[in-house]
């Protein structure tokens, strides 16, 4: 197959969706590359490393449009890459489409098949594909809110760890899944005194099994919450209801309890934030302050760190982009259950329940759609 690797154009993207690493395995098992010149310079990746492993370098992306099967991309396309997909055309990033209706029905019109990172789902319920940006972004959020403790950026001067002789920060995670366990996991290793709250008992319990003795869980309500905000002096925010805004755990009056110069690092902003008075921020201008609090509510943090984001994120998408290349896309998705959960929109029909729900469009199931 030929697969195109155009550069992200979307403002602050800095990842690129094909490692040179997975391209070659790509090559070996007798597929094309193209990839746009400067396409993985920010992630780390020359020219020169994609050439290496036998990708073709292009100019534009018009060209890698116009000569490729299937696009692999990071982000949801832009409207000039939409101009550029034709019926033939499969593209395999992440969509968000229920997120956007004008992106969906542009998206619709052009006939091409979408397979979305973010609707891919194993047999036990895991996103796979979204699982390494909370991974980023959980790590990321223990390491941005030792920053913000910092006096220079305008925190309570408190060093995470402490040293021997004086206490360590308390950290307190309001969700014990894939971003909150990373956090607690980065927060316990510096060593400070980490608290994680969730109202799942079975995860409650595991974490309890498997975290360091600096980690206690606690049942997630307001009464313990209430309690530990006066004492917190990082609060990190990793909830997360499937298919729903995130709950307002910390009401706009319960923030008062903090203390002035804490910080709070709300990674579940993308899905409106935990705490009611989050609102995004971007890596310009990450922290805004409400009762002295420092507020960091970046949206798309794991962009922040496009190697480590880059790879990871490759490493999980090649076993499904190695099974499209190698099995074509139909078969492909005919054989792979998880995959054709992907399976967002085909021949100018909704194939994603959640997508045509969104904006009252019809619904065709996915494996009707491609038997058709
Ligand atoms: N800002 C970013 O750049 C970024 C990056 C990656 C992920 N995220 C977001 O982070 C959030 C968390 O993602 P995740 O992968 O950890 O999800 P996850 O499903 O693995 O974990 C969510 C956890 O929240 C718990 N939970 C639900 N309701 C709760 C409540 N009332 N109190 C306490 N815990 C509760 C669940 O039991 C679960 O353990 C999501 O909104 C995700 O979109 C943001």
């Amino acid at each position: 197959m030929r697969i195109g690797v155009p550069k992200e154009i979307k403002n602050n993207e800095s990842r690129v969706a094909l490692t040179p690493h997975g391209a070659l395995e790509l090559v070996n098992q007798g597929h094309e590359i193209l990839v746009q010149k400067s396409a993985g310079i920010e992630s780390g990746f020359t020219d020169e490393t994609y050439s290496d492993v036998g990708c073709r370098l292009i100019d534009t992306a018009k060209e890698v449009f116009d000569n490729v099967e299937m696009i692999v991309k990071v982000k949801e396309p832009q409207p000039v890459e939409i101009e550029m997909c034709r019926p033939d055309l499969t593209m395999f990033t992440y969509f968000h489409f229920a997120a956007e209706e004008k992106l969906t029905r542009d998206f619709l019109a052009t006939g091409a098949t979408a397979i979305a990172y973010e609707t891919i789902m194993t047999d036990d319920g895991k996103l796979p594909l979204l699982i390494p940006m909370s991974e980023v972004a959980g790590r990321m959020a223990t390491q941005e809110g030792a920053k913000y403790l910092e006096r220079p950026f305008g925190g309570k001067g408190i060093l995470l760890g402490g040293v021997p002789g004086v206490k360590p920060a308390t950290v307190t995670v309001l969700g014990g899944g894939v971003v909150g366990t990373n956090a607690a996991k980065i927060a316990a290793g510096f060593g400070a005194k980490v608290y994680i709250l969730d109202n799942n008992l079975d995860r409650l319990r595991y974490l309890d099994d498997v975290m360091p003795r600096n980690v206690r869980t606690l049942y997630s309500n307001q009464y313990n919450l209430m309690e530990l905000l006066p004492i917190t002096d990082l609060l990190i925010g990793a909830v997360l209801i499937v298919g729903a805004k995130a709950p307002k755990l910390v009401t706009r009056d319960m923030l008062k309890l903090m203390k002035p110069r804490s910080a709070i690092v709300d990674v579940s902003v993308d899905q409106g934030g935990c705490i009611e008075t989050c609102k995004p921020t971007t890596h310009e201008h990450p922290t805004f302050e409400v009762d002295g609090v420092i507020h960091y509510c970046v949206a798309n943090m794991p962009g922040a760190v496009p190697f480590t984001s880059t790879v990871a994120l490759t490493n999980a998408t090649a076993p499904y982009m190695q099974k499209l290349a190698n099995k074509g896309v139909l078969e492909a998705l005919n054989s792979d259950p998880s995959l054709l959960l992907g399976l967002n929109t085909y021949r100018k029909q909704i194939t994603h329940l959640g997508v045509a729900e969104a904006f009252g469009m019809d619904y065709v199931d996915p494996a009707t759609a491609i038997s058709g």
